[in-house]
C-alpha cells in the first residue's frame, strides 16, 4: 500500500472511531489528527512518483499527485484495508466510503486503466470539475479530522486547468472560445462517410426481409418520425413478442462509447449484427436464412456487390448499416446554436435551465455531443432505484449482464438526451413517462439531490431545446413528453 493511503486510512479511522455524527466531535479531533500525522511523518515523505500509466500532458504531473494523495484512496479498488479496518463499526464505515467512492466514480479505471489509449473521457472531467467548483470532495467528515487532505486553492486550479485543457484538446467540437469549456459540445454537422455505402445501409435498415416473417425492419423499433425510437415502453418484436427493455433512439447513437444500455456491443456494426437474430425482435434462424432472401433481389445484389465483392455476408450488411447510422445526427438545435456563440438562441428561463443542469449535477454524466452516452453509472446510485419501483425485470442488472462482474449490477449507459422531447417513454425500464418526472428521478437516484418542481420545470425547458434537425428539417415526431 501506498504511504500517502496509510497516512489518510489512518485519521480516517480516527474519524470513524469518534463517530461522526456527534457534532462536539470537532472540538476534539485535532489531538487525534496531530497524533496521525505524526505517526505519518515518521513512515517518510510520501513518494512523488505520477501515477503509473497516466499521460504526461501539461498540468497532469501535478493534478495526478494532488488526485493519488486526497482521492485515489477512496476511489480506487486497488488498495489494502490496514489492520484497524476490522475494527468492528470502523470495518463498516469505511467499507461504505469505498463502496460509495467507487461507486460514484473508478479513478484507478477512468485515469490510469481507460487513460493508457485514450484521453481522459468526457464524464470524469465534469464529474471532477463539479466536485471542485462545490468544494465536496474529499468529504467533509474526512478533511474535519484530517486537514492535509482538503483541497487548497493551488489544486483546485489544477484540476480546473487540466480539465479544460482536455477538453480542449480531446473533446472540443466547434463551440465558440466563450463556451468552448462547457460540459455539453454541439454535434458535428455531419461525418465523413462512403455516401453508397450509407445509400444501401438505409435500404436495409429498412428492409424487412431482416426478420424471419418479413414484418419488421430495423426502422419498425427505430423509426425517424418517433426520433429513432417506437415511443412503446417496450418494443415489439416478431410475432408479437415484447422484450424487458426500452429502445433507445438510433439518432446520434454513434457518439456512445459502446451500444444498447449494457454495453454488450463495442460499436454499431456489432449492435447491428444483434437483432436480426435475436428471437424476440426479427428471429432469423441465421445470416443464412436472411442472405439467401436478400440474395434473390437482383437490383439489391449489384448495389452490394459493387461494394463488397465478396459476396453477401453479415459483415457486409452490418457494415453498411452501420454506415447508413452515422448520417443520422440531429445537429442545429437550438442549444447548439447557443454553444456556438447565438446569445438569442435560448430564452432567460432556458438558460437558467441549462445553469441547473449543471449546478444539479445532471452534466456530471450527460457530457459531451450527444449529452451521455460516454460512461456506465448506477441507477441507483444515491438511493433505491429498484426497490422503489418495484417489479424486478431482468434487464435491471445493466451492465453486469455483460460484464458479470457483481460490481456492474444496476449500472446503464447514461442515455443521450438529444430530442429527449420525442423520444418519451424514459429509462431503461420505459417505465417513465413524462420529463418532468424523469428530471425529479435523476435528480432522487442519480444526482441525489432533491429537485423542487419550479427548478424541474426550468430544466426541462432546457432540455426542449436539445431538439435538433434532420436532412436539414427540424426533426418531428410526436412530443409525447409533457
Ligand atoms: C474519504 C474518502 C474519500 C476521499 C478521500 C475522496 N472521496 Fe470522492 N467520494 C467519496 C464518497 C463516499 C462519495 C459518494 C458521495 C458521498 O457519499 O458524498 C464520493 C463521490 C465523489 C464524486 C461523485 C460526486 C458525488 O457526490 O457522488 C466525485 C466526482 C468524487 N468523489 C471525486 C473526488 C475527488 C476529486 C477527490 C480528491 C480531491 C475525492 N473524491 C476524495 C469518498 C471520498
Ligand atoms: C423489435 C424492435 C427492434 C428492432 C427490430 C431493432 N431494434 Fe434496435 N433496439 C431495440 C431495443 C429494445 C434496444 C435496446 C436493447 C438493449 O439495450 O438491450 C435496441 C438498441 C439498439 C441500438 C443501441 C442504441 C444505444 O443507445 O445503445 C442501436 C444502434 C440499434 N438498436 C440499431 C438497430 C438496428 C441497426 C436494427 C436492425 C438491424 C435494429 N436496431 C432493430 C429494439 C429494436
Ligand atoms: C450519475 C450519473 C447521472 C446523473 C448525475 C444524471 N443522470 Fe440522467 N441518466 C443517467 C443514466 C445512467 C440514465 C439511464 C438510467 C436507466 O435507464 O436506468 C439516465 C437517464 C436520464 C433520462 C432518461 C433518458 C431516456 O432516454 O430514457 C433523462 C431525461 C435524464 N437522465 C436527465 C437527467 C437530468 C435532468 C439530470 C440532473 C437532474 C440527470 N439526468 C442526472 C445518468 C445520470
Amino acid at each position: 500500500m501506498r504511504k500517502g493511503t496509510a497516512w489518510m486510512l489512518a485519521g480516517w479511522a480516527i474519524a470513524a472511531a469518534m463517530g461522526f455524527a456527534v457534532p462536539t466531535l470537532y472540538a476534539v479531533p485535532g489531538a487525534h489528527a496531530a497524533a496521525a500525522e505524526k505517526g505519518a511523518a515518521e513512515k517518510g515523505p510520501a513518494d512523488k512518483q505520477p501515477v503509473k500509466g497516466v499521460p504526461q500532458m501539461a498540468k497532469f504531473r501535478q493534478v495526478s499527485e494532488v488526485v493519488r494523495d486526497k482521492c485515489m484512496a477512496c476511489h480506487s479498488r486497488d488498495y489494502d484495508l490496514p489492520f484497524y479496518a476490522k475494527v468492528p463499526g470502523i470495518k463498516q464505515m469505511i467499507e461504505k466510503d469505498f463502496r460509495d467512492g467507487l461507486r460514484a466514480m473508478d479513478l484507478n479505471v477512468e485515469l490510469v486503466d481507460a487513460a493508457k489509449d485514450k484521453p481522459v473521457g468526457e464524464a470524469t472531467i465534469a464529474k471532477m470539475e463539479w466536485v471542485v467548483l462545490n468544494e465536496t470532495m474529499p468529504p467533509a467528515k474526512f478533511t474535519a479530522v484530517h486537514w492535509g487532505s482538503r483541497l487548497n486553492a493551488e489544486d483546485r486550479k489544477a484540476i480546473l486547468e487540466w480539465g479544460a485543457g482536455t477538453r480542449a484538446a480531446h473533446y472540443a467540437a466547434g463551440a465558440a472560445p466563450s463556451r468552448a469549456n462547457e460540459p455539453l459540445q454541439p454535434l458535428p454537422a455531419s461525418l465523413p462517410t462512403d455516401a453508397r455505402k450509407v445509400a444501401l445501409g438505409e435500404r436495409l435498415f429498412n428492409d424487412k426481409r431482416l426478420s424471419s416473417d418479413n414484418t419488421l425492419a430495423c426502422s419498425g423499433c427505430h423509426a425517424e418520425d418517433k426520433a429513432g425510437t417506437d415511443n412503446r415502453r417496450f418494443a415489439e418484436g416478431i410475432r408479437k413478442q415484447f422484450g424487458d427493455i426500452n429502445a433507445p433512439t438510433t439518432f446520434n447513437a454513434v457518439f456512445n462509447t459502446r451500444q444498447f444500455w449494457n454495453g454488450r456491443a463495442a460499436d454499431l456494426q456489432e449492435q447491428a449484427g444483434g437483432p436480426p437474430l435475436n428471437p424476440i425482435e426479427m428471429g432469423s434462424r441465421d445470416w443464412n436464412e436472411i442472405i439467401a432472401k436478400l440474395a434473390e433481389d437482383p437490383n439489391l445484389t449489384a448495389e452490394y456487390s459493387a461494394l463488397y465483392p465478396g459476396g453477401w455476408s453479415a459483415a457486409g450488411i452490418t457494415d453498411a448499416i452501420a454506415e447508413y447510422e452515422k448520417t443520422l445526427i440531429t445537429p442545429n438545435s437550438r442549444f447548439d446554436k447557443w454553444l456556438k456563440g447565438d446569445d438569442k438562441a435560448l430564452t432567460q428561463a432556458e438558460l437558467d435551465g441549462y445553469q441547473r443542469f449543471k449546478a444539479y449535477r445532471c452534466s456530471s454524466c450527460h457530457v459531451g455531443k450527444a449529452v451521455g452516452g460516454q460512461s456506465f453509472e448506477y441507477t441507483d446510485l444515491k438511493a433505491d432505484y429498484f426497490k422503489d419501483r418495484g417489479n424486478p425485470l431482468g434487464s435491471d442488472a445493466g451492465l453486469k449482464d455483460f460484464t458479470k462482474k457483481p460490481e456492474d449490477m444496476h449500472r446503464f449507459k447514461v442515455a443521450n438526451l438529444r430530442n429527449i422531447e420525442l423520444t418519451a417513454p424514459y429509462m431503461h425500464d420505459g417505465t417513465v413517462t413524462t420529463l418532468d418526472d424523469a428530471v425529479r428521478i435523476m435528480g432522487a437516484y442519480l444526482s441525489g439531490m432533491p429537485i423542487p418542481e419550479g427548478d424541474r420545470a426550468l430544466i426541462v425547458s432546457f432540455l426542449r431545446t436539445l431538439t435538433g434537425e434532420y436532412k436539414g428539417k427540424p426533426l418531428t415526431g410526436v412530443a409525447v413528453a409533457k
